[in-house]
């Protein structure tokens, strides 16, 4: 190891949205579930984190920026991915660039880590789950970790216990394992994205000024108070998982969205069960929540599922692409946009579902009918402003390595954030 020279790794990889939720832990440093959960992979076009990690003898300490601002990595949870992913680096050669790491040399070397999310931090979205993903990730290529996904997807979960399971695409299982050591808690992929293809996800990112209680706190809350909890834990996910598996296996989706909706209500249940009561969800999660059991109840069987996690946003996973046309017929009637927004800034992502939905301009949001589930019965209120705007995606591919050169974050002549 001579010469001032960077070797950088870009990788992307998904959040996740759990359908069983994780809630509770057994052990908090080494982050171990008290049950099992089930997630699907949201496709990384639309929401992902991308990260690139550069290591050189230059090099004072390591160090990390996300979108832009550098973060501190003091943290426990950052400290124990950095040490395990060492402890597995091995020997790295660059012919091209005349570079050799032995698995030694790792010990002593310092990363500099550049972190971007596509969407917003802020708006309660899995940001964690994605960026402790791609961290893990990106570090295990650039150090030659030989581990498989499923090991990695055990360092991951020491960052942030969803983070494991953003470690494939499709949909995934993070069981909780028996071990102290927490070596078998760990995520296996149940089916890859092609599987279950025609599924389609709508998030609405509900505005929100309520300060939330985050999952972290808010799990030790209701692991030290709530019998709900334990209850759940014990009698009733390791039912319902089973159920899950079979209705992803079999593409069930009246059984798939029976159980999503019902666990999701069970979680934020658990979260009233805490004392003090936390309340993630507002007056308009509820009023979608009512949206889509009024439509699914008028339908033979149901067009949607919706689950929530520890904010307001609803995620909403529709059977196909028509029935997510008529599910966005359905909240933009409900939530239209205030009168100045530019559609193409009030749905993202895959745009061609709000084709599908005819609706090309704000007046054509105007002029939508109401439901014909609430025919006959006193028009239903308009709730103008209450989200800020809706993703469309789809589940989606687990973490890749990025070979293009350009898409990486830092710059490698300073070895700083581009
Ligand atoms: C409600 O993974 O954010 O989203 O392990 O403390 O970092 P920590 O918590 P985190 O919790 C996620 C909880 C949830 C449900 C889920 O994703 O399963």
């Amino acid at each position: 190891m001579a010469g001032e020279w960077i070797l950088m790794v870009t990788a992307q990889t998904p959040t996740n949205i759990a359908v069983i939720k994780y809630w509770g832990k057994r052990d908090e440093s080494l982050i171990l579930p008290v049950n099992d959960s089930i997630s699907v992979t949201l496709d990384p076009e639309h929401l992902c984190t991308t990260t690139t990690v550069a290591v050189s003898p230059s090099f004072e300490q390591d160090r990390m920026w996300l979108n832009g601002k550098e973060i501190s990595l003091s943290g426990g949870r950052f400290q124990s991915c950095l040490r395990e992913i060492r402890a597995r680096a091995t020997d790295v050669e660059n012919k091209e660039k005349g570079i050799k790491i032995s698995k030694k040399d790792w010990e002593k070397l310092h990363v500099h880590i550049s972190s971007f999310n596509n969407f917003p931090t802020a708006a309660g979205l899995a940001s964690s789950a994605a960026g402790f993903a791609c961290l893990v990730f990106s570090l295990a290529k650039l150090m030659n970790v030989k581990e498989d996904h499923s090991q990695l997807s055990a360092i991951a979960r020491q960052g942030s216990g969803s983070a494991c399971r953003s470690l494939y695409g499709g949909f995934v299982k993070w069981i909780m394992g028996k071990e102290e050591n927490g070596s078998d808690s760990l995520a296996v992929q149940l089916a890859d994205e092609k599987h279950w293809g025609e599924l389609v996800i709508i998030i609405a990112v509900v505005s929100s000024r309520q300060k939330e209680t985050s999952s972290t706190s808010g799990m030790r809350e209701s692991v030290e108070t709530s019998l709900l909890l334990q209850h759940r834990a014990k009698e009733v996910v390791p039912k319902r998982t089973v159920k899950m598996e079979e209705a992803i296996q079999n593409r069930d989706f009246a059984s798939f969205a029976g159980l999503t909706c019902a666990d999701s209500n069970q979680f934020h249940a658990v979260c009233l069960d805490t004392c003090p009561p936390i309340f993630y969800m507002n007056d308009t999660s509820h009023r979608i929540i009512s949206c889509v059991e009024k439509w699914n109840r008028s339908e033979e069987a149901p067009q949607v599922a919706y689950t929530f996690d520890a904010g307001p946003n609803a995620v909403l996973i529709a059977r196909n692409r028509k029935a997510a046309s008529l599910l966005l017929q359905r909240l933009l009637y409900y939530f239209p946009p205030n009168a100045d927004t530019d559609m193409n800034s009030y749905v993202l992502g895959d745009k061609s579902i709000l084709k599908d939905a005819g609706i090309q301009g704000i007046n054509d949001v105007e002029a939508l009918p109401p439901p014909p589930e609430i025919k006959d019965k006193i028009p239903a209120q308009k709730n103008r402003g209450e989200v800020s705007y809706f993703i469309c995606t789809r589940p989606g591919r687990g973490p890749v390595e990025l070979s293009d050169k350009s898409q990486a974050l830092i710059d490698p002549k300073t070895g700083l954030p581009k």
